[in-house]
């Protein structure tokens, strides 16, 4: 069900005592928000997970920033979908592009990583976007349509529908460069087409197209305006209580 989301990815920042001061500070200020039914989810380092209480009653809920495709057994350094689960994480960004670029995720990979999340009832929030050099090669709708096609639309319209696709041009990410809300727009639509001709038209109006990319409490009024953008996935912004509740306010005004 098309909702509007705020999502902050906090990527491998805080120890645990900032982290959980951060998420109360987040967690108080969203329980005095009139949410109308907007989502918030916190992507904390794994570490935190167990000592983070969410309140999906309003909305609020937590999230794992990656997950393995393996189930459990020999894999150092991996956290797995069922790990993630039991410190009550509900959803799991796959497809982040650091996670493509930095560890050599693919789209075969991630593809089985979708499945792991939702054996374990994990509800992907997934990434896409193109490179610098692909935007400036016009091939950004090609790029983001295999990244779909190739992880994600092998599944089944009930399981699709339950997915968060999140929009992020790499060129934008803490970069302090954004896409314009035109060319956010003009890509979320892309996206959303490419579901509906996959899927169906309801299927599509249902999806939640988040747009991630050096979002902050300045341009999140504009980007959300757009109406094919439904929430934003916040990386540096995402850090600080008071800049992530000004763009939480910005998403509150589109409702
Ligand atoms: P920034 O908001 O820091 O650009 O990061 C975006 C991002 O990667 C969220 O997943």
């Amino acid at each position: 069900m098309r909702k509007k989301i705020l999502a902050g990815n906090w990527k491998m920042n805080t120890n645990i005592s900032d982290g959980l001061q951060l998420f109360l500070e987040v967690k108080s200020a969203w329980s005095q928000t009139q949410s109308h039914g907007m989502l918030c989810i916190i992507a904390p380092p794994s570490t935190h997970l167990a000592q983070f209480s969410a309140s999906p009653e309003l909305g609020l809920h937590t999230a794992g920033q990656n997950c393995s495709e393996h189930e459990a057994g020999a894999f150092t350094g991996e956290t797995s979908a069922a790990m993630l689960k039991s410190v009550k994480a509900d959803y799991v960004i796959l497809g982040h592009s650091e996670r493509r670029a930095l560890y050599g995720e693919d789209n075969t990979l991630l593809k089985r990583k979708v499945d792991t999340a939702f054996r374990h009832d994990l509800i992907p929030i997934y990434c896409c976007g193109e490179l610098e050099h692909e935007r400036e090669a016009g091939m950004q709708n090609e790029v983001v349509k295999r990244q779909l096609e190739e992880a994600l639309f092998h599944l089944n319209a009930s399981d699709f529908g339950k997915v968060v696709v999140a929009y992020e041009p790499v060129w934008a990410i803490g970069t302090g460069k954004t896409a314009t809300p035109v060319e956010a727009q003009e890509i979320h639509s892309f996206i959303r087409s490419r579901i509906e001709d996959r899927y169906n038209k309801i299927v599509a109006m249902n999806t939640s197209i988040l747009y991630g990319g050096s979002c902050n409490p300045n341009n999140a009024d504009d980007l959300f305006a757009k109406k094919d953008v439904d929430g934003g996935l916040i990386g540096g912004a995402s850090l600080n209580a008071s800049d992530f509740m000004q763009i939480a306010n910005s998403l509150s005004k589109c409702i």
